[in-house]
């Protein structure tokens, strides 16, 4: 039976593998999908030694997604512009590596949550690793302004600079402070993707950022009502969502990556879905 495996540190919570044994069944795929917790200075001789064991692909989680990129012999434009990859898939000595979070998120806005972002403004909190990969597949999906607030301003700059020089969002994209967005209005879309849900400190958004036809996406899932989406829903956000369907999303696309089959992905989200109650 094919192998493969998710491989992050700490790893106990991840949903991957019943995600993954769904989605085999569904499919009428036979293979195995287990949970590696790596030692935090051992990816690579983690990896290396599934592979040596038969394993197929793995999907990579916090903290070792830029130790991923740098593990592949062949890395896909998306994952080196992410900066990071979040699947690899092996033959022989090859080792490709690809990102498929950022267009797990587009997919759960566009498709499942039916909130389009082409022509429309998005705001993104968040400069670090996960709103960077999320930033190239926003962009392709045509918004009009995609602005990054960050608790450090002088981060999110940098962060849209970098897209800059790469040629991409030109007079789209931008970045900045909390202090920048009172005088930005209402957004359609608002993504959290700062790591402050997981600390439970609210962010200090001036409430004018969401509209009534605003929706509020946390990337956190399984949380229940965040402090995010407390604070987006307080404000009057018109939608609140949580990072579920991204997880989901991006799990399809890399199954899709490594058998050539793409799984239905509706009926695990509403399995999985905790409310937001
Ligand atoms: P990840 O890979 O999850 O994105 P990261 O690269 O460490 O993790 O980035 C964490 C992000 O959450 C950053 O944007 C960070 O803001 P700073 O760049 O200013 O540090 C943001 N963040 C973390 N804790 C926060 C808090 N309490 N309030 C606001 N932003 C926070």
């Amino acid at each position: 039976m094919d192998r493969y495996a998710v491989i992050g540190h700490p790893i106990g919570h991840s949903k991957s593998p019943l995600i993954h044994a769904l989605f085999a069944a569904a499919t009428g795929q036979a293979l195995e999908y287990t949970a590696i917790e790596a030692p935090l200075d051992g990816f690579a001789a983690t990896v290396d030694t599934f592979r040596a064991a038969g394993g197929r692909g793995v999907n990579v989680t916090v903290p070792f997604k830029l130790e991923a990129c740098a593990y592949a012999t062949e890395v896909s434009e998306r994952a080196r512009i992410a900066g990071a990859a979040n699947a690899l898939a092996f033959d022989g000595t090859h080792c490709r590596a690809d990102n498929f979070d950022g267009v797990g998120l587009v997919r759960d806005i566009v498709t499942n949550l039916r909130h389009p972002i082409a022509g429309k403004r998005v705001l993104m909190l968040g400069a670090g690793g996960a709103a960077r990969g999320a930033l190239q597949p926003l962009l392709a999906a045509g918004p009009t302004e995609l602005f990054i607030a960050n608790r450090s301003a002088a981060k999110a700059a940098e962060l849209a600079n970098a897209f800059h020089a790469l040629g991409l969002g030109a007079g789209v994209l931008a970045g900045g402070g909390w202090d920048d967005l009172a005088a930005r209005g209402a957004y359609d879309i608002v993504i959290n993707a700062t790591s402050a849900s997981l600390t439970a400190e609210p962010l200090p958004l001036p409430p004018g950022v969401f509209g009534h036809d605003t929706l509020a996406y946390d990337m956190v899932y399984g949380k229940g009502l965040t402090p995010f989406l407390r604070q987006a829903r307080d404000a009057g956000a018109g939608r609140l969502a949580d990072g579920l369907g991204m997880l989901v999303e991006q799990a399809a696309e890399t199954f899709a990556w490594w058998r050539g089959v793409r799984p239905t992905t509706l009926p695990v989200i509403e399995r999985l879905r905790v409310p937001l109650a």
